[in-house]
C-alpha cells in the first residue's frame, strides 16, 4: 500500500489527522484519534518494558525551560537549520531537504557553503521558478511569551540537569540508564509527511550515563543489521561483529544500537525494511562524536526514526561549566550514549510497514498483537436467536479482564472481520449456534484468517495473559 493509503486509513479509521482543520489547519500539528492514541500508548508501554528490563529509571520533566538550560546545552547558539526563502513568492525551504529533493548530493555546514551550492546548481524555487539566494541560519526553538523561556527541542536536557538527583536515587552506583517520554517542539521550516516532520512531536529518550566502556557487555545479537557507513559501504552484519571490527567505535554505543534494533524488531519491523546509517562528521548534531540513525524506507525515502548518539561528556560538562554544579564522580565526568526514539515516526512507519492488501482485495493492518489498539473483537454470528445476547454477556465478562476489546453486531460477518482487519485487531471471536450447545466460540486469527473453536472458559483464561510480550 502507498504512503497516501496509510494517511487515508489513518484519517478514516481514527488513527491521526491534521489538527485545527475547522480553522483551516496549522502546518506541522497532528491530532491522534481514538485508535492512534491507543496505538501510541502501546508502543510506549512496549518500549518502557524493554528499558525496565535493562534496569532503567524513568523521569518526567517540564516542557518549558529557562534559556540558561539551552545556553549551556548549545541549543541557543547551534540548534538551527539552514533555510532559504524565495524572494518572489515567499515560500521558505529547509536547505537540506530542498537540495535532496532536487537530487543534489552535497552537504552544507555553513550558510556560505549553502550559498555556494545554490549558485553552483542555479537552484530555483520549485513553486515559482525564482532563483534562490541568501540562505540563513534559522534557530528551531520556540520562545515562549516575553519571558526568557523556551519549549524544549528534545527531552534530554531535563535528564542531564537532574544528574545529581538521579545519581543519588541510584545510590551512587553507575552506570545509570534514564528514560523520559514526552513532547519536543521545533519550529520546523517546512513540516512534511504528516507525523514525520512536525512542530510538536513525541520522543522516547534514553540517556545512558557510564564511566567505563566495559560497564556494558558486548551485545549478543542474533539478527544481522543492514548498516550504511559514512564511507558509502553497505554492510549486513551482527552489531557485535561491527563492534569487533571497529565499525562501531564504542561498546556502549554497540550495546544500545543492538538494543534499539531488538526493540524495533519486537515492535514488528522487518529486518530488511530498516537500516542503521552512520552520520557524516559534518551532519552530526553539535553534541555528538558518533551517530547512527535507524531509518525506514518510507515513500521511496530512507527516513530517520531513531537516532543513537555518542554525546560523550559534552552535556554534563557544559552544565557543570554553566551552573557551577559538580557532576564528577571520582574526578571524572560521566559519559553518555543516547538512543532517541521518535514515537510519531515509529507509529507512522509501523503502520506503513504493516498495511497490505490481501489477494481478495481486503486491506489488513498486520500490527504485532502486543501493540494493536484493539486486542479482540466479539461478534454474534447473527443478531437473533439470542446469539447477540450471549455475545454481549461474553463481552461484558471479557471487559473486566481486558477492556481494550470491541463488540460489533452490525452488517454481515465478513464485513465485520474486514473492519477489524483494517485496524489491526489480531483476533475476532464469534458466537454462533454451536455456542448454545457446547459453550464454545470460534477465534479467527487476522493474518492466517484461520479459525479455531475453543471453550469460553479457555478463552477467558487466554485473555488474562494478553498482550504480554
Ligand atoms: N536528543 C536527541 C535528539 O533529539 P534527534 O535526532 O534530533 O535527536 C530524535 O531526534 C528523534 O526524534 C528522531 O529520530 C525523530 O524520530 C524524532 N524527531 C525529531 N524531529 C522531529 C520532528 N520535527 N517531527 C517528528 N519527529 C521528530
Amino acid at each position: 500500500m502507498s504512503f497516501d493509503d496509510v494517511i487515508e486509513l489513518a484519517k478514516r479509521r481514527g488513527f491521526f489527522w491534521p489538527s485545527y482543520m475547522i480553522y483551516g489547519g496549522s502546518s506541522g500539528f497532528y491530532d491522534y484519534g481514538p485508535l492512534g492514541t491507543l496505538l501510541k500508548d502501546n508502543i510506549i508501554a512496549a518500549w518502557k518494558r524493554e528499558y525496565a528490563r535493562e534496569g532503567a529509571i524513568f523521569l518526567d520533566t517540564p516542557v518549558i525551560s529557562p534559556a540558561d538550560v539551552f545556553r549551556a546545552s548549545g541549543h541557543l547558539e547551534k540548534f538551527s537549520d539552514i533555510a532559504v526563502k524565495c524572494s518572489k513568492c515567499g515560500t521558505p525551504y529547509k536547505f537540506e531537504s530542498l537540495i535532496k529533493s532536487l537530487g543534489i548530493n552535497e552537504i552544507a555546514k555553513t550558510v556560505d557553503e549553502a550559498a555556494a551550492i545554490l549558485e553552483k546548481y542555479d537552484v530555483k524555487c520549485p513553486k515559482c521558478g525564482e532563483k534562490l539566494k541568501n540562505p540563513y541560519d534559522f534557530n528551531l526553538m520556540f520562545r515562549v511569551g516575553s519571558n526568557d523561556l523556551y519549549l524544549r527541542p528534545e527531552t534530554a536536557q531535563g535528564i542531564f540537569i537532574n544528574f545529581k538527583n538521579l545519581y543519588n536515587y541510584a545510590r551512587n552506583s553507575m552506570p545509570i540508564i534514564v528514560c523520559q517520554v514526552g513532547k519536543g517542539f521545533r519550529n520546523e521550516i517546512s513540516p512534511r509527511q504528516a507525523l514525520i516532520r512536525m512542530r510538536e512531536f513525541s520522543q522516547a529518550e534514553v540517556e545512558v550515563f557510564y564511566i567505563e566502556n566495559d560497564d556494558f557487555p558486548i551485545p549478543d545479537s542474533s539478527v544481522e543489521l543492514n548498516m550504511l557507513r559514512n564511507t558509502g559501504d553497505l554492510l549486513k552484519m551482527k552489531v557485535s561483529d561491527a563492534l569487533r571490527s571497529g565499525i562501531i567505535g564504542n561498546r556502549v554505543m554497540a550495546y544500545f544500537l543492538n538494543k534499539t534494533y531488538e526493540i524495533l524488531l519486537k515492535l514488528g519491523f522487518q529486518p530488511d525494511h530498516i537500516r542503521a546509517r552512520e552520520h557524516d562528521p559534518g551532519e552530526r548534531a553539535h553534541y555528538s562524536s558518533e551517530t547512527w540513525d535507524f531509518e525506514y524506507l518510507l515513500d521511496g525515502d530512507w527516513t530517520e526514526i531513531v537516532g543513537v548518539s555518542d554525546r560523550g561528556t559534552y552535556d554534563l560538562g557544559r552544565h557543570q561549566q554553566f551552573s557551577g554544579e559538580n557532576f564528577q564522580i571520582d574526578g571524572r565526568t560521566p559519559k553518555v550514549v543516547e538512543p532517541s526514539y521518535g514515537l510519531d515516526r515509529i507509529l507512522l512507519t509501523i503502520m506503513d510497514s504493516s498495511y497490505y492488501r490481501r489477494e481478495n482485495g481486503y486491506k489488513v493492518l498486520r500490527l504485532d498483537p502486543h501493540i494493536s489498539p484493539i486486542h479482540m473483537a466479539i461478534f454474534p454470528l447473527q443478531k437473533r436467536d439470542d446469539l447477540d445476547k450471549i455475545a454481549k454477556d461474553l463481552f461484558e465478562k471479557m471487559k473486566n479482564i481486558d477492556p481494550f476489546i470491541f463488540y460489533d453486531d452490525s452488517g454481515n460477518i465478513g464485513r465485520r472481520y474486514a473492519r477489524q482487519d483494517e485496524i489491526g485487531t489480531p483476533f475476532c471471536v464469534t458466537v454462533d449456534y454451536q455456542t448454545k450447545d457446547d459453550e464454545t466460540v470460534t477465534i479467527r486469527e487476522r493474518d492466517s484468517t484461520s479459525q479455531v473453536r475453543v471453550k469460553i472458559s479457555d478463552l477467558l483464561e487466554r485473555t488474562r495473559s494478553f498482550p504480554d510480550s
